[in-house]
């Protein structure tokens, strides 16, 4: 089969080749993949610089179940899905397991089912973990991004005020219209206190951001995209109770995938796609990811 595989001189460090076909365990099915996403944490430029070359990537990936499970559990032959994993799913073909992918509703597209799995499932678990309710105000950071993208609709859908942060104005468009209430390049420009802050970028502007944070806060770290350290002064966090956490994709996927297949299928959730590609370009779009040329998800079509 056809696959990217890690090729750090090549463009975005990736390469379109021949590989050996995967062989799925007893409780995998093989699925014919038709689209893929790229997401930020996994290229070969930024969370896989250390991966060998000709080693196969992709967490995010979307088809049809050519072969089912050996042991009878998960989807029949020919059921659409969509599916996660560490590895593997920028290919034409991926063995996964039943435990992590979900059925498609007829209505969803294997284009936006791609761009759901890394950057909604981190988008929803994190409004969980950080308790959201109706009328917190939510802020979001690098909300121009992949996940960002998800996780001002899904805060917006959870009844939360939501504060859209992005690096200039070009990258804020489309937010407003995705449901956040306020879109600003800097922490001075939000009002009244923040209860719950999703932080993809630290250095400064988390940094900053604590001061706009309400007593009982929580922040989640969901990534570090800028590299820069954030530097906190203690003076910064006195006469305040902050949770701060830090999450980690994975675990247990199928019920949270299916939920949010659901979600788009009924016109609640909008997939905002800022490119869709053939992955022969791959290398190009990785190299837009991280020059920040992207807005919402990279959708790649396998071809
Ligand atoms: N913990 C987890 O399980 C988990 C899961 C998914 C993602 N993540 C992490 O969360 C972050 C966001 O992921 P994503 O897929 O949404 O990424 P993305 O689509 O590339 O979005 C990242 C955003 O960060 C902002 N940014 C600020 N400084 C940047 C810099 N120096 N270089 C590049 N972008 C910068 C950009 O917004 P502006 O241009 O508007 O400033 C960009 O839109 C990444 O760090 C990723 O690794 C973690």
């Amino acid at each position: 089969m056809r696959a990217l595989v890690v090729d750090h001189d090549a463009p975005g460090g990736l390469r379109l080749t021949e590989v050996p076909d995967p062989v799925p365990g007893p409780d995998e099915v093989l699925v014919r993949v038709a689209a893929t996403s790229l997401n930020h944490g996994e290229l070969p430029r930024t969370g896989n610089a250390a991966a060998a070359p000709g080693t196969v990537p992709g967490w995010d990936a979307a088809g049809t179940v050519e072969r089912p499970a050996a042991s009878g559990a998960g989807p029949r032959a020919g059921e659409r899905v969509v599916t996660w994993g560490w590895s593997g799913g920028w290919a034409e073909l991926r063995a996964v397991s039943v435990t992590d992918l979900a059925v498609l509703p007829d209505e969803v597209d294997f284009v936006r089912a791609a761009a759901l799995p890394v950057a909604g499932l981190t988008a929803l678990r994190a409004l969980r973990r950080a308790g959201t309710e109706p009328g917190h105000r939510v802020a979001v950071t690098g909300a121009s991004g992949g996940v960002g993208h998800f996780a001002v609709q899904l805060a917006r859908l959870q009844g939360a005020e939501v504060v859209a942060v992005v690096g200039d104005r070009a990258r804020g468009a489309g937010l407003a219209e995705l449901g956040a209430h306020q879109v600003v390049t800097d922490p001075a420009e939000i009002g009244a206190p923040v209860h719950i802050l999703l932080d993809h970028v630290g250095g400064p502007l988390l940094a900053r951001l604590l001061d706009r944070m309400a007593d009982g806060g929580t922040v989640i770290s969901i990534g570090a995209t800028s590299g820069l350290d954030t530097p906190i002064a203690p003076y910064q966090l006195v006469g305040r109770r902050l949770t701060l956490v830090g999450i980690q994709a994975g675990g247990r996927v199928s019920a949270d995938l299916a939920h949010l297949a659901r979600l788009v299928a009924e016109e609640r959730l909008r997939v905002s796609a800022g490119r869709v590609a053939d992955w022969r370009s791959a290398g190009d779009l990785a190299e837009d990811i991280v020059a920040r040329r992207v807005r919402g998800k990279a959708v790649l079509t396998v071809s």
